[in-house]
């Protein structure tokens, strides 16, 4: 038995690989392009491990995805590949439509093939769990209730207008072919191996370096933040558990203004690391130009996981930021390799003319 898993070198993908093969001793075929935020680093502790096997290539390429399957035999595909970046699909959406919208199509095309020619058990078990989020529902006003699996979808992000489309394309696949699949809708995940342009690993490299903390608008922006080892479990659970065809949302009951978020983070790293001349890190805060289409508040009803397949976050929000500020302070040498030049590219166009640069 075998997992392929598409995207496992990125941030939420590398973690559910390790936790993956912490558990269980089926084998992962990794399928991951290396796009600017995939990473081997963060499977580095794999190497020499059989059970891991990474393929570079694109989920997008037909070719390719039809012979992975048909040589690796997979019993079960977990869709992390993606753009996953709000801000760049705002500066620049076209690889958002080829990667999310295209690239998801392409790879249901070559699952659909191989699934229908599998025997009959095989076809029954097989599944196809597409990794998604929350921000498909769109924006909550403050006093409306939490999405459920049956809000309404409402984009507003090119990134999120994408993830939209191959959402439905998921599951036109299960209404149309039968497909097994499976989809989660996840809140905002933090923790190790986040690439340091989203929020919180941005806050801790930049106050580490001395540099500005770039808060957009008036910071009262409310997100629904998770560990990213719960969505790891949770994925987990719907793929052993989940009825095909159903969706599933996933949250940690934790919503934040985002400026409460940055105001943790200082407080954190005054303790574990203050500053060498005595001050708060907060005092790096620095308001700038909000982000266009800015959503207001995401917040996740995750009652029906929680009911159906009985699961639920194990990390608090405040166990959760202090491993992660700590393995960050922990993992320089991994920060300092991801800020590649092309980081260092996006870094100056986001920010260049604001303080934050
Ligand atoms: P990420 O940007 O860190 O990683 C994406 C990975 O996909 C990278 O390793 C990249 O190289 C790979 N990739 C990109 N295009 C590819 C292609 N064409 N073929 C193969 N691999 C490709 O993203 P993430 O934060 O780990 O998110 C993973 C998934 O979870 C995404 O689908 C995202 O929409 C979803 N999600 C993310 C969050 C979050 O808070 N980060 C929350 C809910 C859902
Ligand atoms: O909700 C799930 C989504 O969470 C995922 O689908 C996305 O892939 C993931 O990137 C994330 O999207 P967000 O846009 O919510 O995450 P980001 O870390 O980019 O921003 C979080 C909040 O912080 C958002 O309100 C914008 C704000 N922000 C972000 C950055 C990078 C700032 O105020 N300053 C910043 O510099």
């Amino acid at each position: 038995m075998t997992i392929l898993v598409t995207g496992g070198a990125g941030f939420i993908g590398s973690n559910f690989v390790l936790g993956w093969l912490a558990q269980s001793d089926e084998p992962v075929v990794n399928l991951d392009k290396l796009t600017y935020a995939g990473n081997l680093q963060n499977l580095v502790s794999l190497n020499g491990d059989t059970r891991h096997v990474f393929v570079q290539g694109d989920f997008g390429d037909a070719a390719l995805v039809q012979s992975l399957l048909a040589r690796q035999q997979p019993r079960a595909i977990v869709n992390f590949a993606a753009e996953s970046h709000v801000d760049r699909s705002i500066s620049g959406p076209s690889e958002f439509i080829q990667t999310n919208i295209v690239g998801t199509f392409t790879m249901l095309e070559a699952v659909r093939a191989y699934w229908g020619a599998l025997d009959a058990p095989a076809k029954a078990s097989f599944r196809l769990l597409h990794v998604s989020t929350d921000e498909v529902y769109g924006s909550l006003a403050k006093a409306e209730a939490a999405f459920t699996e049956t809000h309404r979808y409402e984009p507003n992000s090119p990134y999120s207008a994408s993830k939209a489309a191959s959402d439905h394309l998921v599951r036109a696949y299960h209404h149309t072919y039968g497909l097994p699949v499976l989809t989660t809708n996840c809140s905002n995940n933090y923790g190790p191996f986040h690439f340091p342009e989203k929020l919180i690993p941005l806050m801790i490299v930049n106050a580490l370096a001395g540099k500005p903390l770039p808060v957009y608008g008036d910071g009262q922006q409310i997100r629904d933040w998770l560990y990213v080892r719960d969505h790891c479990s949770a994925i987990r659970r719907a793929l052993q558990a989940g009825q095909p065809g159903e969706t599933y949302n996933v949250g940690g009951w934790n919503e934040m203004p985002n400026l409460d978020i940055v105001h943790t983070v200082c407080a954190l790293l005054d303790e574990l690391k203050p500053r060498a001349d005595g001050k708060p890190y907060k005092d790096q805060i620095t308001f700038v130009t909000d982000r266009p289409g800015h959503d207001r508040r995401y917040a996740i009803d995750a009652r029906k996981i929680e009911q159906q397949l009985g699961w639920k976050p194990a990390e608090t929000f405040a166990t959760g930021i202090l491993k992660t500020v700590q393995w960050y302070l922990d993992n320089q040498a991994w920060v300092t390799n991801v800020q590649s030049g092309a980081y260092r590219d996006w870094v100056a166009k986001q920010y260049g003319a604001q303080p934050a640069a």
